[in-house]
């Protein structure tokens, strides 16, 4: 079920340093948001604090709120665990577990919490996942082969089977087509489309077309100089901040003039 998201006055830090300051923003469900911005802006930093990955690294820490459909994500006596189930997030680089078949990493998240699914129930667990991210015709005669033995961008499905098989309300991507050629590129981007029927969907990106191309709100990050905080400076229904942004920077930077 695709859930929103609401953040007030987050500022991200990494010991002392504010990492991120003073971001406050609105994810509607059933929506696909952008966050774009120059390297070291803090994208990735303030992304993993929507699913509390942040604070997994020592002196990482938070302050502001994080909802997920009015419940915060922080209060005392949360899970993180149960939040990163609900909030699933897919990385950079393809990331199967090495050691597992195709069929143990969609399964991996769900028998953490489910060890004694039944076989059936597992097989129609995978095929739907599978299915979800537009790898089963691709792999449904090899389910017992590692996963490490796929491309790269079918490795990356793969990830994303695994993300969605444990029925998030949301899933985070952080460059997910960075390490993939553009077919592969392609393929996640459509899947992306066909993914927000059912999820809330977040992904930081370099790449001003797919911002464009996949997104319905785009988010704009900026950092003033070395060892400023990140901050957002426009968040917007995409074709506006590509068409006719508001802020001077964000115009720059999506006409390409720096980052
Ligand atoms: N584990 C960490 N410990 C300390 N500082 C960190 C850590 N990770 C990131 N930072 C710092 O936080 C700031 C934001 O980094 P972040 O990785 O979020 O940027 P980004 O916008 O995702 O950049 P890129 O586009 O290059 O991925 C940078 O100054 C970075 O050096
Ligand atoms: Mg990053």
């Amino acid at each position: 079920m695709s859930k929103r998201i609401e953040v007030s006055d987050l500022n991200v830090y990494y010991g002392d340093f504010l990492a991120v300051e003073g971001v406050s923003l609105e994810i509607a469900p059933r929506s696909v948001t952008a966050f774009i911005g120059p390297s070291g802006c803090g994208k990735s930093t303030f992304l993993r604090t929507l699913n509390r990955m942040h604070e997994v690294i020592a002196g990482a820490r938070v302050e502001g709120s994080v909802l997920l459909d009015g419940e915060d994500l922080y209060a005392q006596g949360v899970d993180p665990v149960l939040v990163r189930r609900q909030i699933g997030m897919v990385f950079q680089r393809p990331n199967p577990f090495p050691t597992m078949s195709i069929r143990e990493n969609v399964l991996a998240g769900v028998l953490l919490n489910n060890a004694r699914m039944s076989k059936s129930d597992q097989d129609g667990l995978v095929e739907r996942s599978l299915r979800g991210a537009n790898l089963w015709n691709e792999v449904k005669d090899r389910l017992n082969l590692p996963g490490s033995g796929l491309s790269g961008g079918q490795q990356q499905r793969l990830c994303i089977a695994r993300a969605i098989a444990v029925s998030p309300d949301v899933v985070l991507m952080d460059e997910p087509c960075s390490a993939l050629d553009p077919i592969s590129t392609l393929a996640i981007e459509d899947l992306i489309e066909e993914l927000k029927q059912e999820y809330t969907i977040v992904i930081v990106t370099h790449n001003m077309q797919q911002a464009a191309r996949v997104s319905d709100r785009t988010a704009f990050f900026n950092i003033a100089g070395t060892g400023k905080p990140g901050r957002l400076i426009e968040y917007d229904d995409t074709t506006q901040i590509f068409s006719n942004p508001s802020v001077q920077a964000t115009e720059d930077y999506v006409s390409g003039r720096f980052g």
